[in-house]
């Protein structure tokens, strides 16, 4: 019998998701990555993964700028998609970032809100173990994570949302230690179901899963202009690890 399908491995693959977060786009991407590789003082050629890269959005970015760059996600239909752009030093497979990766980046980047995902919490010190088991000496990981504080602030408990035709209904929740989204969504006659389902991490836990994971964390930013953490402030939760 055929396992049924987690709901990452579900949701991400649809249409509907891109769709529904069709403002996280290429201009977001270029502003973050330009002020990151700057910061981080990455040198032309240096090699990064971008895991998961969803469609490639900071992947493709990443190798404009000059740097030998490979993405890598579960979704097999983003990476057909990004499969298209591939060229000399930019490469994009289908990969499971709970298993150990094979080649060794200067960086490694989990970009908005791609960590958490799994039901047991020591996935992600697995998670972490794989990517610094895939670093070169002197590397850098960079987490993207949602502030926890804030999200929980400004939760709304149900939204509606249209967008290229499509009626998206969301209601959210925190249950069980997980932020919790079921989306519903109705496009022409039909009506699916989705669910996306997030940890409820803060920086207290963060520090934990890298502390076991063997790793340090080195400076924690805000948003993508790198502005400090602050907890009741910052839109994101941005750890720089080595
Ligand atoms: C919120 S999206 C972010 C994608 C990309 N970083 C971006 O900013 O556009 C999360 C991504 O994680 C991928 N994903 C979920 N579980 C995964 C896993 N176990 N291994 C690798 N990728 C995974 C999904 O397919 C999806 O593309």
């Amino acid at each position: 019998m055929q396992k049924e399908k987690e709901w990452f491995e579900h949701w991400f693959d649809t249409p509907f998701y891109h769709i529904l977060y069709d403002y996280r786009n290429d201009d977001e991407a270029r502003h973050f990555m330009t002020n990151l590789v700057d910061h981080l003082k990455l040198a032309k050629n240096d090699k990064i993964l971008d895991l998961p890269c969803g469609k490639g959005r900071h992947a493709i970015f990443l190798h404009e700028k000059g740097f030998n760059t490979t993405g890598a996600d579960l979704s097999e239909n983003s990476i057909k998609y990004a499969k298209q752009f591939e060229k000399a030093g930019l490469n994009f497979d289908i990969h499971d970032m709970r298993n150990p990766l094979k080649g060794s980046y200067d960086a490694i980047f989990n970009l908005f809100t791609s960590f958490g995902y799994f039901n047991q919490e020591t996935t992600n010190i697995k998670i972490l173990k794989n990517f610094k088991n895939a670093l070169r000496p002197g590397g850098h990981i960079v987490i993207d994570f949602l502030n926890l504080e804030k999200v929980i602030e400004n939760l709304v408990p149900e939204q509606h949302i249209s967008k290229k035709g499509i009626d998206f209904t969301i209601r959210k929740n925190v249950s069980d230690n997980f932020i919790i989204k079921k989306i519903i969504v109705k496009h022409k006659q039909e009506v699916h179901h989705y669910i996306e389902k997030v940890q409820a991490l803060d920086l207290d836990k963060m520090k934990l899963f890298t502390k076991a994971a063997g790793l340090e964390i080195q400076e924690i930013f805000g948003d993508y202009d790198l502005n400090p953490f602050n907890k009741s402030h910052s839109e994101r939760l941005i750890l720089l690890m080595k």
